[in-house]
């Protein structure tokens, strides 16, 4: 039986509303819609059908100059599957899988991975499952291919690349050596206020220097006049206008507030989830050197990877190679021999810092997940809690933005507190600060006049959200003091 339904109004398209309404929210729809591999407009479209698997290749190469080098016939032979399997990879990304769950290979992360998968990727493929979901996936995917085997369980295809670029740093790396390798003092015949403004002069230029280390383009500290070079224990302020003006977002007074305030409180904890091994890592380290020397932190913890991710992050093999390369290693033939030894006296005192606690290295399995830090305080509940204790949570990078802004077409208008929903919101909920060179999609805390800001530079300056010229530094409101309830 057929009804005519001639008198009912006709049928209407209906249009999502955004921001999603909470209870609709999930990882397959963000509060804003999702960017996915199939949308052309967006950075997706390039990095799932070109960007990963050339990365992919590069990693395979990798490993064949691994495996021509070896000799042990049980070895080899177990490190030609971890290559087979990085080809059937490869064959999935190209002809656009479904994605399978992990294979449990002993790694903490692989009941939250499985339950990501079933939950909300179901029949799900490279290029429809949301952007962040699926570049996260193929990392874990190639972790797997190493993490089944005997032999080659840690096994980094990118370690070569990123002890290499660190190399190559030579100039901007000793730029800084030779500045921060005496302990940091100010001059005795300033008053208090002077002091206060000198520190406030280094502690915002130190912190363009950690966010700039985010930029594939190292420019910065590179091309710098002596007379810049100077300005960064002194005054600071003729460079420090001149790269400021391409922070977008920019809540650098209140961050200074925020850490200056610690102090009064005899010194706080700052936390960094790190981003980049290499330079990247070495900014933030001269930065939290600076924290923990002028008393604004008297502890600092660094949160890392516990695998190979997104080609340069920071792992804990990471951490210790720029350690021990900085005091014990030959990376710079060229450098004098006042550079090299500035360089392994920085290494020395960080060491120190290490073995004093007052630095701590840390690798929650959280950290190399799918998920977004939307889902933080749910789905690692012990790790919203250890954050919750800290004072200030720095989160270094693009990726680490994207996982905070849940990685949607938000408006750039859109405040930072709301962009990253639970974790500025919920009880106990820490300070938090993104420190972000643009490298992606997702722009928002560009303040009022955002969208035009942002429509702006669409019209003007093609691929402004991937070049990495501009930046944000976000600070949230953070909720401390709060009691964490976990229902
Ligand atoms: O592949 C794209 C991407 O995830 C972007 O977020 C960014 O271009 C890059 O990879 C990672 O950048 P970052 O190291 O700053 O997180
Ligand atoms: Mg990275």
């Amino acid at each position: 039986m057929s009804l005519k339904l001639s008198h009912l109004p006709s049928r209407q398209k209906i249009k999502p509303v955004y921001p999603r309404s909470p209870s609709t929210i999930d990882p397959n729809n963000p509060p804003w819609p999702a960017y996915r591999g199939y949308h052309e407009y967006s950075f997706a479209y390039a990095t799932m059908g070109q960007r990963l698997p050339t990365i992919l290749g590069k990693g395979i190469e990798d490993v064949v100059l691994t495996l021509n080098q070896e000799y042990d016939e049980e070895r080899i032979i177990d490190l030609v599957q971890c290559i087979e399997r990085m080809n059937a990879l490869m064959k999935e990304l190209q002809e656009q899988a479904k994605l399978r769950p992990i294979i449990d290979d002993g790694e903490a992360d692989v009941a939250l991975w499985n339950k990501l998968i079933a939950k909300y990727f179901q029949g799900k493929t490279f290029m429809n499952a949301p952007w962040l979901f699926a570049e996260a996936y193929k990392y874990r995917r190639l972790q797997e291919c190493f993490s089944v085997s005997k032999h080659w369980k840690n096994y980094d295809v990118f370690f070569r690349q990123k002890c290499d670029t660190f190399s190559r740093s030579h100039d901007a790396v000793f730029e800084l050596s030779m500045r921060f390798a005496e302990p940091f003092t100010l001059k005795e015949n300033l008053s208090a206020e002077e002091k206060l403004e000198a520190e406030r002069l280094m502690f915002l230029e130190l912190t363009q220097i950690c966010l700039w280390g985010n930029s594939t383009d190292l420019s910065l500290l590179i091309n710098m006049t002596e007379e810049q070079i100077k300005s960064l224990q002194s005054t600071g302020g003729a460079n420090l206008a001149a790269t400021e003006k391409n922070i977008l977002g920019n809540h650098m007074k209140q961050l200074w507030e925020t850490a200056v305030s610690l102090r009064a409180n005899t010194g706080g904890r700052i936390d960094f989830v790190l981003d980049n091994a290499g330079f990247e890592l070495y900014c933030d380290c001269v930065y939290a050197d600076f924290l923990i020397q002028s008393g604004l932190a008297k502890e600092v913890r660094f949160h890392g990877k516990r695998y190979p991710w997104f080609v340069s992050d920071v792992t804990k093999k990471d951490w210790s190679w720029l350690m021990n390369s900085m005091v014990y290693g030959h990376l710079f033939p060229k450098a004098t021999e006042e550079e090299k030894d500035s360089l392994r006296r920085l290494g020395m005192r960080w060491k120190q810092y290490e073995k004093e606690g007052k630095w701590v290295y840390e690798q929650h399995p959280f950290w190399c997940t799918g998920f977004t830090f939307w889902e933080l305080p749910n789905e690692a509940p012990d790790l919203f809690l250890h954050l919750s204790r800290s004072d200030l949570v720095i989160f270094k990078g693009d990726l680490n933005h994207r996982k905070l802004t849940y990685d949607c077409a938000a408006p750039p208008s859109t405040d930072f507190d709301i962009a990253i929903g639970p974790m500025a919101s919920t009880a106990g909920a820490p300070r938090i600060c993104s420190l972000r060179t643009i490298k992606s999609d997702v722009v928002v805390g560009l303040g009022p006049d955002g969208n035009e800001i942002a429509e702006r530079l669409d019209k003007e300056e093609e691929g402004w959200k991937i070049s990495g010229k501009y930046a944000v530094v976000l600070l949230s409101e953070g909720r401390p003091g709060e009691k964490v309830i976990f229902t």
